[in-house]
């Protein structure tokens, strides 16, 4: 049996990468509903991760091998239908292979948008990093490409489902060797008819699957696959704080270890009361702040609803997070903010150290604090580093105007 294909049989390779195609489908697919079924806690997040890095990689195995096995395809005859006078029969069976085909590319190029768009938390297992080319950081991009990744693996699933059943229709029905052909090791079987003419992958075929990629995004997008999950969790109505500054711009991020990796996430919405002069009072206070955060607005990563599950920030039970603190001189410089954060029903002392530059009456703040979760109740399951790690980096960048 020769590497090559024939008119009427299978090459060696075109069998290989068949076969190993199957192979990685029967490992990636059920990995990824197990590890998609797995809710998330202390005993099964590590399981968890490790799943679907397995799924993502053994994906990626299943791209690659995909992508060489339709250039060798394009590089090869096909081998003609045993049945071509068969009309409906070939159609469908042709335009399966094109629905397979196209699948192989696009369900894992999908999931790999989605891994890209997306930060945290389970890696794919090789070195060339784990970011694509043109995929932003985004949560829109996340939401759309997951979406499709599910749209496209049902197709795929429903498309392998009919191949099987096809073949199977041949070999124990027609008792033909439609799969005897495609099975190792075989010489050359004869196409029934003499002078057999190179197998054709059709038009008709071909704009069946396109038919029913369009038909399956139309469904998927009308059941709200393509479009971003509502927020996880309520964002509590922040009440007006008395202030001397109008905040203009700023982001309230904060940044965790998971798995080893660095984590970044950011509060949609808060709001900050600012007192502050550039002289002190008899006590040394230049001023205070009172910053309110609503905590269902935190947006982390690939993680962000498990964040807001009752487990970490517990969103629903405690939707704000209050920061109030007088601002002193740091004796290393800047300023210190020295107050008391309540967060998760817990008040500790948090120090924030910041550096202000004044242009005119717009301030531009930039500070950052640390926290560990354990002190406010968050990931109390998660005792150990391995998984998420106890302290958290906040950051604070804001401009703000004078109000006068
Ligand atoms: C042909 C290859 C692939 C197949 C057949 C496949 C199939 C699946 C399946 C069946 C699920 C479970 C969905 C559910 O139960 O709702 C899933 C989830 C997922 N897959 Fe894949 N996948 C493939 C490749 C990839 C690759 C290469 C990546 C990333 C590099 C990836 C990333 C993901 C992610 C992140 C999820 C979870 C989505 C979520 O929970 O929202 N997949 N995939
Ligand atoms: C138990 C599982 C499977 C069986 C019994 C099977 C059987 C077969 C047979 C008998 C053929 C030759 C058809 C012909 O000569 O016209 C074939 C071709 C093909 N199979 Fe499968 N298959 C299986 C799984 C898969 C899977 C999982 C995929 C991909 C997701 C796949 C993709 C294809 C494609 C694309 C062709 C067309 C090859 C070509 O002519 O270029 N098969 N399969």
């Amino acid at each position: 049996m020769g590497l090559s294909n024939t008119p009427s049989a299978y090459g060696s390779l075109a069998k290989l990468l068949h076969w190993l195609t199957l192979l990685l489908m029967m490992a990636v697919i059920p990995l990824g509903v197990i590890a998609h079924g797995l809710e998330i806690g202390p005993d099964t997040l590590t399981r968890k991760a490790r799943l679907f890095s397995l799924h993502k990689t053994l994906g990626l195995a299943l791209f690659f091998t995909a992508l060489i096995r339709i250039l060798w395809a394009l590089a090869q005859p096909k081998p003609a239908a045993l049945h071509p006078d068969r009309k409906l029969e070939d159609f469908l069976a042709r335009m399966v292979h094109w629905l397979l085909y196209s699948a192989l590319v696009i369900v894992p190029l999908s999931g790999w948008v989605h891994h890209a768009a997306t930060e945290g938390y389970a890696p794919i297992w090789w070195p060339f990093g784990q970011s694509l080319p043109f995929v932003p950081i985004d949560a829109n991009v996340a939401a759309i490409s997951a979406g499709l990744h599910v749209i496209f693996q049902r197709v795929l699933m429903a498309a392998i489902l009919l191949h099987v059943m096809g073949a199977l229709k041949h070999h124990l029905f027609d008792r033909d060797d439609t799969l005897r052909r495609m099975l190792p090791g075989r010489r050359d079987i004869r196409a029934p008819s003499a002078g057999v003419t190179e197998g054709k992958n059709g038009l008709f075929p071909f704009l069946g699957a396109l038919v029913i990629w369009a038909l399956a995004l139309g469904i998927g997008a009308q059941l709200g696959v393509l479009s971003r999950d509502s927020q996880a969790a309520q964002i509590a109505t922040l009440e007006e704080v008395e202030t001397g500054w109008d905040v203009q711009e700023g982001t309230l991020s904060l940044a965790v270890s998971q798995f080893g990796s660095r984590v970044e996430g950011s509060f949609g919405d808060w709001t900050a009361g600012i007192l502050f002069n550039e002289e002190p009072d008899a006590e040394g206070r230049f001023g205070s702040v009172d910053v309110q955060i609503a905590i269902g607005s935190l947006t982390l990563g690939s993680v962000t609803s498990q964040a807001l599950g009752a487990d970490f920030f517990n969103a629903d039970g405690f939707p704000t997070a209050r920061y109030t603190a007088d601002i002193f001189a740091n004796p290393d410089g800047g300023y210190l903010a020295e107050g008391m954060l309540t967060l998760k029903g817990n008040t500790i002392d948090v120090p924030l150290a910041f550096t202000l530059a004044m242009e005119g009456d717009i301030a531009r703040m930039s500070g950052t604090a640390q926290l560990d979760r354990r002190d406010f109740g968050i990931g109390t399951g998660y005792d150990d580093e391995s998984t998420v790690g106890f302290t958290v980096d906040v950051g604070v960048d804001l401009t703000a105007k004078q109000l006068r």
